[in-house]
């Protein structure tokens, strides 16, 4: 997969901490499906391991890619500091993305685990298989609450979950949404779409597989290659250790061994 070096036409810092990049690539932007992910170098050195792998979270235009992330070390802050006109070193589209299979859609999203969905959102929203969307998303405090009004314009039902209960429902996504689980196993064709910290995935699987709801999660994994080379991205499945890079980043999660996480 060749590097290619992408012009950066928007970094905006959209609420204290979180990021959305515009990045200019009509190539990545017609081969890009939602839940691919791009590797991108996080620093002016070569080493591999400072690449960082990104959700594609919107296509723009046919033309710009985008990618909405936080702060979370140094990698991202260097990432933060770059400015409108300069170069960045990009490896993708890489990862497998969502399957869509159903038509009652259900999203659940844990803080920057929305970035990949609202791509997803818009592609469903294209396709005559909608029927709805509900979503589902928590975050700590209420200026770390995105993409609801993103959502809403995709005519989606939203709910929201704050750590602090500084908006919606006072505590975790994953238990906000067990609270509503009634309205989402009544419906036939129901399939999950969940994103965010392992432990909430891991609660948001397991309901998912005692109400037999299909359900798909993506996982957020510290990479190195990003292409199936380095291991740093293992995962325990039913059937063997995987890779989230290349066999991921989504997985069913009925293939995934939940006990290993
Ligand atoms: Fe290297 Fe996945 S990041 S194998």
């Amino acid at each position: 997969m060749p590097h290619k070096k992408l012009l950066i036409r928007d970094n905006e810092e959209i609420t204290p901490g979180y990021f959305l990049m515009k990045i200019q690539s009509p190539e990545i932007a017609k081969d890009s499906s939602p839940g691919q992910f791009l590797h991108i170098k996080c620093s002016a050195s070569n080493h591999y391991l400072l690449r960082r792998p990104l959700s594609i979270h919107q296509v723009i235009d046919g033309k710009y890619v985008e990618i909405l992330y936080k702060i979370v070390g140094k990698g991202t802050d260097w990432l933060s500091k770059r400015k409108r006109g300069e170069k960045l070193d990009c490896i993708g589209p890489l990862g497998n993305g969502f399957r869509l299979i159903k038509s009652e859609i259900v999203f659940v999203a844990g803080g920057i685990g929305i970035a990949p969905l609202i791509f997803l959102a818009e592609k469903i929203a294209k396709t005559d298989r909608l029927a709805s969307i509900t979503a589902f998303i928590g975050a700590k405090t209420k200026d770390e609450i995105l993409c609801a009004d993103k959502l809403k314009k995709l005519r989606a039902t939203v709910h929201i979950a704050t750590e602090d209960g500084s908006l919606g429902y006072k505590g975790l996504v994953s238990n906000l949404f067990k609270n509503n689980l009634s309205s989402v196993v009544c419906r036939l064709s129901s399939v999950i779409y969940a994103c965010g910290p392992k432990g909430m995935l891991k609660e948001i699987a397991l309901l998912s597989q005692k109400y037999k709801i299909p359900c798909q999660v993506s996982f957020e994994q510290f990479m190195g290659c990003g292409i199936g080379i380095c291991n740093a991205c293992v995962i325990r499945t039913k059937y063997g250790y995987k890779k989230v890079c290349k066999d991921g980043p989504v997985f069913d999660t009925e293939e995934i061994d939940w006990s290993k996480i």
